[in-house]
């Protein structure tokens, strides 16, 4: 039994018979949930509206507005918390059509105790594993910028959005590819069915088939049980196709069969299976060069690039710098608990000299090491000067590539390490001073780096 005080999580519970929510509040109660209730469709969305619960119970057949409606008008209003159904014995056509709305468990009356607490034990475990994953990533949600480059982008999005057209979102890495495909999913009709992304780069050659078409049990060496494809789990909803330019021959063909026929024959398989999808692709490369080379298939790139869109450099749209630096202050600030730092007027219009070969993502990088390593509250030219300059430049350029919080930690102590060292003409000692910390550690780290002058 849970104790007092413990937060097992806040459930709503929407039931327009008393004696449900009744029983099902004691059960919860007794186990440390907090318990709401609400008799009808309306009056939870109002309750929602006050503070999102971390789960909703919700009966499917209510007067006025049913479970299944409550169920979409939450999605509609952004609302993403769990919600698990409760319906009458037998209802398998309710059950499946609630799990295709995003239902994430389903109970049929009588309600048996331990499968509810088990379900919403789940439901708000999940919820709450995604939720700090999400705000880990730092991504952000929505791409940033005044400038007539990014309205014009975000007219397009607009404006292809509602329409089941497949769109190609073209443009240099770190531009905000994946952001756009993701707005045009969140604007589309669909935004309540899944998103599902494939990273055709990064899967190797022998198994991108069956990771987008599935495979059938014992269909070929390892295949020991049946997988659904990525087209076939983004049935009613958005499949988006990244870094579309690194797919093989043989799986374009493929792809282009599954948009020109809606269909895809997972592998083994005697059948194909009719999909529903919309597709979304981006890729940074250049596939008019790739179609003179004959790496890529014309008939799929015009399949592909009904709408095109194009993502700016940074370096075309400068004017939003400054407004993208802020940003990401108040987000790192927001995320990972940084003190939030200013920069000075000649710091900023130093940044609109560089580069950008990494555009966006460079940017958000470089502000992160800023805030960790510049020692003053005001960030200034010379500070952006000591990550930037000589040898480290290329460590910079090496940060894009990194994928964990773990990595990025120990880059930025190399980088800042060198730093130091070099700061100090190499003294070990001076160096060790002034970072505070023990000689032997300086050089337990150096050994662990591989740091040595030359690198300087
Ligand atoms: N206009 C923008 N506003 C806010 N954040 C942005 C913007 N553009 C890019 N970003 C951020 O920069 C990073 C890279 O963006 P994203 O992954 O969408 O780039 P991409 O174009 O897909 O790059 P790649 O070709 O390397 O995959 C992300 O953290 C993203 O949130
Ligand atoms: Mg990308």
């Amino acid at each position: 039994m849970a104790k007092e005080g413990d937060n097992q999580g806040t459930v709503l519970i929407v039931d327009d018979e008393e004696s449900i929510r009744d029983s099902l509040r004691m059960i919860l109660e007794f186990e440390g949930y907090r318990v709401d209730e609400a008799v009808s469709g309306s009056s939870a969305l109002a309750r929602v509206a006050e503070g999102a619960p971390e789960a909703v119970l919700l009966d499917v057949k209510m007067p006025e507005m049913d479970g299944l409606e409550v169920l979409s008008a939450f999605r509609e209003r952004g609302y993403e918390m769990p919600v698990l159904m409760i319906s009458g014995h037998g209802d398998v056509r309710t059950a499946a059509d609630a799990t295709r709305r995003g239902a994430f468990d389903f109970f049929e009356k009588p309600l048996q105790r331990d499968k509810v607490l088990v379900g919403i034990r789940n439901a708000i475990d999940t919820y709450r594993l995604k939720s700090e994953n999400r705000v880990a990533r730092h991504e952000p949600d929505e791409l940033i910028g005044a400038s007539p480059a990014l309205e014009g982008l975000r007219a397009t999005i607009a404006k292809a959005a509602p329409t089941p057209a497949t769109v190609l979102v073209r443009g240099e890495s770190g531009t905000g590819k994946e952001l756009v495909a993701r707005a045009i999913h969140r604007l589309s009709p669909r935004r309540d069915r899944s998103f599902v992304q494939v990273n055709c780069a990064a899967i190797p050659d022998e198994l991108i088939e069956s990771e987008l078409f599935g495979h059938e049990k014992g269909s070929f060496t390892g295949a020991s049980r049946k997988q659904t494809g990525k087209f076939v789990a983004a049935h009613g909803g958005t499949i988006f196709l990244d870094e579309v330019g690194d797919m093989s021959a043989r799986t374009q063909a493929k792809v282009l069969r599954a948009l020109q026929y809606g269909e895809v024959e997972p592998v083994g398989a005697a059948k194909s299976i009719k999909v529903d999808v919309r597709v979304v692709a981006a890729t940074h490369r250049d596939l008019e060069q790739e179609i003179e080379d004959g790496t890529f298939r014309e008939d799929l790139f015009y399949r592909l690039n009904v709408v095109p869109v194009r993502t700016p450099a940074l370096r075309e749209h400068l004017e939003d710098l400054p407004i993208l630096v802020d940003y990401f202050v108040n987000r790192y600030a927001e995320t990972s608990n940084y003190k939030p730092k200013t920069f000075t007027q000649s710091a900023i219009d130093h940044l609109k000299t560089l580069p950008w070969k990494g555009n966006v993502r460079e940017l958000k990088n470089l502000v992160e090491r800023l805030l960790i390593l510049a020692p003053n509250d005001e960030i200034s030219k010379e500070d952006i000067f000591a990550l930037t300059g000589g040898a480290k430049a290329e460590i910079s350029e090496s940060l894009l590539a990194l994928k964990t919080l773990r990595e990025f930690r120990e880059h930025s102590e190399k980088l800042f390490l060198l730093h130091q060292l070099e700061l100090h003409g190499w003294n070990v000692t001076q160096t060790a001073q002034s970072i505070e910390t023990p000689r032997s550690n300086l050089y337990k780290k150096m050994d662990q780096y591989a740091i040595s002058r030359d690198d300087g």
